[in-house]
């Protein structure tokens, strides 16, 4: 099943979940994390960076999740000797065997679904129905890859030869991959990246984003019972500037898959650039968007507004797919924008472990921050169109932020990605559509777009002419579902291949054609 069928049925296969959820939701229940690597942990020395960090909600910060261990630079060398040592093994392990060891992980995050799930929300703040969601994606990428790894994998290649000739093609590891996942899918991103790795044959140092080294931590625990090599997946929580910088600097590491920033990866596209001696290694980039969505005057208003709320403000607006900013045809922008005034006022914002919750709250207080100094400079330009209350009770303890809307003239005009609740509104006459389109594509990301129309001709015409990887028609622009609607962007949006797409294991392996004189 995938993660929307689950979502759906959530009652149906859930159906005491929430009492097999509320364990993991008391405040007694705390978990620890530190590196988990093969080797003895060296002790962190007064030099050394390693520290130990106090993990609180972002929901209510009096709230202990628990604490993380950040692991040292000479931690992390001893982690890239083992992985390299590792290797030698592993890319040379039969396939099924490696596939089989995915979907043992699915199963295992399957049985953990509550735990899993209470420890995003607790962790991260992600409100329940996303917790679930991110936890069933991480499932179906194990699923997925372990089947695309079959097929793809599972025998060389036969080609073409000459008379007394075999020519065959077949795909093995590259050696060490350092997999960066970012804290708004702990558990999704985090498992996808660490299983295409694996199962295409490399050795794997996971850094997880700093917010969620829990969520990761308890994952590749898991992942360790089922019968991953701790030798092969090696942990390595830690503040990305540091940790991140030393790790890609060492000349033995073939490839780095990254979600995340796009200025991120810049920093590490030149870390990598700078290293001497060192093979040039795969960078695969998964970063941000400015996601717009058009609607024109044939789309149907209720079905409109139901989309945009759920694309700008569903996971905080903390997702990269997120509508950014909205297009509306000014013959009916008037009422689109009562309407969705009147959405606005009827989300609910709040505890994000109740499945009415609408909106919970963002990651971090340095999040809130620049979110709120955003919004109130809007506030001071006379361009809020309309904001949702957030209630005291939760304002006062946690990182919560106004879904809001803001008027803008166009997406040129936008200073970056507000990664949060936030959703810029613009209109547009109907010639001037292409003009629209063109200046998406010349802001240079692109990762979603959304159409809403009944206009078949002009449907055609904007899916052809709008340059993003992931285009949706008449519904939400969130949500990607594995192995159905492979997910990643172009430009400043990412390098590809998508995620959950049957070309994405394809960038973690290197090619060896056999010729053989028979
Ligand atoms: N894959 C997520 C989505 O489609 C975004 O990160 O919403």
């Amino acid at each position: 099943s995938t993660a929307k069928g689950f979502d759906m049925n959530i009652h149906a296969q859930y159906s005491s979940f929430a009492e097999a959820l509320a364990p993991f939701l008391d405040e007694k229940k705390q978990w620890q994390a530190g590196p988990l690597v093969a080797h003895d942990p060296l002790l962190p020395s007064e030099a050394s960076s390693a520290s130990t960090h106090q993990v609180t909600s972002p929901y209510d910060h009096r709230k202990v999740v628990g604490q993380v261990l950040w692991t040292d630079t000479a931690t992390a060398t001893a982690a890239v000797d083992t992985a390299e040592l590792a290797f030698k093994a592993w890319y040379m392990r039969p396939i099924e065997e490696r596939a089989a060891l995915l979907d043992r992980c699915g199963e295992t995050l399957e049985t953990h679904m509550p735990e899993l799930a209470a420890l995003c929300i607790r962790e991260a703040g992600k409100q329940l129905n996303d917790a679930i969601a991110d936890v069933r994606e991480a499932i179906d990428f194990c699923h997925y890859y372990a089947d695309q790894a079959r097929q793809q994998f599972g025998k060389p290649m036969e080609l073409p030869g000459t008379t007394g000739e075999t020519n065959t093609l077949a795909a093995e590891g590259r050696g060490i991959f350092v997999a960066i996942s970012p804290w708004n899918f702990p558990v999704a991103i985090f498992t996808g990246q660490v299983m295409a790795a694996l199962v295409a044959g490399n050795t794997v140092l996971a850094k997880p984003a700093e917010q969620t080294s829990l969520c990761a931590y308890r994952i590749a625990q898991l992942m360790h019972e089922v019968g991953v090599p701790l030798e092969v997946l090696q942990l390595l929580p830690g503040d990305g500037a540091e940790l991140g910088k030393h790790l890609l600097s060492d000349p033995r590491i073939s490839g780095v898959v990254f979600t995340g920033s796009n200025p991120a990866s810049v920093a590490i596209n030149r870390t990598l650039a700078a290293r001497d001696d060192a093979p040039l290694p795969v960078l695969i980039a998964e970063t941000g968007g400015l996601n717009a969505m058009l609607v024109d005057a044939t789309a149907l208003p209720e079905q409109v507004i139901r989309d945009v709320v759920e694309s700008a403000f569903q996971s905080a607006g903390q997702r990269c797919s997120a509508l950014r900013i909205l297009y509306v045809q000014e013959d009916i922008a008037d009422g689109v924008m009562e309407a969705l005034k009147g959405a606005m006022d009827e989300l609910k914002i709040g505890d994000p472990a109740q499945r009415s919750t609408d909106v919970g709250p963002v990651i971090d207080e340095e999040a809130r921050e620049g979110l709120q100094e955003y919004i109130d400079k809007c506030r001071a330009e006379g361009c809020i169109l309309h904001e949702t209350q957030v209630p005291d009770e939760w304002a006062t303890n946690g990182s919560f932020v106004a879904p809001t809307a803001i008027r803008l003239s166009g997406i040129e005009a936008l200073d970056g990605e507000h990664f949060g609740p936030i959703l810029h509104v613009a209109t547009y006459k109907a010639a001037d559509a292409d003009k629209v389109i063109d200046a998406i594509n010349a802001r240079r990301y692109g990762l979603t777009f959304g159409l809403h129309s009944r206009n078949q001709q002009f449907t055609d015409h904007v899916m052809q002419r709008v340059r993003v990887g992931n285009v949706y028609i008449n519904r939400n622009i969130i949500g990607a579902v594995v192995g159905s609607q492979p997910f990643g962007g172009q430009g400043l949006s990412g390098t590809g291949p998508k995620a959950g797409g049957p070309h994405y294991l394809q960038r973690f392996v290197t090619e060896k054609t056999r010729t053989i004189n028979t």
